[in-house]
């Protein structure tokens, strides 16, 4: 698996915390928790509106002296949608019909978007930024950008999301992506996204990795049964853990204080190659949302 660290050099435990939909004080506990359970990785994006929560949460933990912010990994994105309050929410951005992109170069734009993402989550790097989606005509150049901010050292690491290997491949060579953010479940299991990310060294992190759970998809299914019960793990800490053995980041998204914990608690075991084939064996190609409404070819 790529290795990542923190700016303190502690290699990223495998696991993070997905973070929408929560906002300002929710999130800010939410984030407070979830440091005292072990959790370093935050993910989000400007269009969540939670950066400002998770501000809050930096700035009193690194006051309080609970944890330095070099031992923080903090993730955001760059979106097509407004991000903050008077803004409308849908595709004002990076769409070649909105007046909004006839006045403003992409350079100024994915500046101006990185230049609030720092200021309201009370930092001065983010340790690793991507392409929330790969919009059509334009990630080229937000790419460019990217690489110019990674050298002025207000990011450390880069990435996209939702991008299928031709879109990576579309991309700039000065720089490759660090990171791929996409949808992986025991019913979606993109065998050939994740063999791609394994030959170009690049991170995978899976998002709504317990979408299938909450909705009893999968227990209905009753595969995974044995091998819960083998470990002694619950569903969620099955499917959590199959992630991280085919070296992959899960970014699961909780606020109950018991859950935060029983989905880190997944360090103390390991499945063999058969579970996770047979895990894998329920693949049906299912992708939990819409990948991108506005780049054919999806
Ligand atoms: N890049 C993208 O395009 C993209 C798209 C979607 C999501 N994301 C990211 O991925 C994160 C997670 O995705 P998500 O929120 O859609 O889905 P998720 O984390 O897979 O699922 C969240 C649901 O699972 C439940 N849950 C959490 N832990 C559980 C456990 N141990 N047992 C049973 N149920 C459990 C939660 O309920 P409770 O809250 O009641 O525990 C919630 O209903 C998001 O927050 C976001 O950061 C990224």
């Amino acid at each position: 698996m790529r290795k990542i660290t923190t700016l303190d050099g502690i290699e990223l435990v495998p696991i993070g915390l997905g973070t929408f939909p929560f906002q300002r004080e929710e999130m800010c506990l939410l984030i407070e928790n979830a440091v005292a359970v072990g959790y370093r990785l935050f993910d989000t994006a400007d269009d969540y509106r939670g950066e400002t929560g998770i501000g809050m949460a930096v700035e009193r933990l690194t006051k309080s002296g609970r944890i330095k912010r070099e031992s923080l990994f903090l993730q955001t994105k760059i979106s097509a949608n407004g991000s903050y309050v008077n803004e409308p929410l849908s595709g004002v951005y990076f769409n070649k019909y909105s007046p909004f992109m006839q006045k403003h170069s992409v350079a100024e734009l994915v500046r101006e978007k990185v230049h609030i993402s720092l200021r309201e989550m009370h930092t001065e790097y983010l340790d690793s930024l991507l392409i929330h989606l790969p919009y059509e005509d334009y990630f080229p150049d937000i790419w460019e950008t990217m690489v110019r901010l990674k050298d002025e050292g207000k990011v450390r690491y880069l990435g996209v999301s939702n991008f299928h290997p031709r879109h990576i491949g579309q991309l700039p060579t000065e720089a490759k992506p660090d990171i791929n953010e996409i949808y992986i479940s025991p019913i979606g299991t993109k065998d050939a996204q994740v063999e791609y990310a394994g030959k170009e060294d690049i991170l995978l992190m899976t998002y709504s990795p317990l979408m299938d759970v909450a909705a009893q998809r999968i227990k209905a299914e009753g595969t995974i049964k044995g091998i819960m019960q083998k470990y002694g793990k619950t569903l969620a800490q099955i499917v959590l853990r199959w992630n991280v053995d085919r070296g992959c980041i899960p970014l699961p998204r909780t606020k109950n204080p018991m859950r935060l914990r029983e989905n880190f608690s997944i360090f103390d075991f390991q499945l063999t190659a058969d579970e996770i084939e047979t895990i894998s064996s329920m693949n049906r190609d299912y992708q939990y949302m819409a990948e991108s409404t506005i780049c054919p070819g999806i």
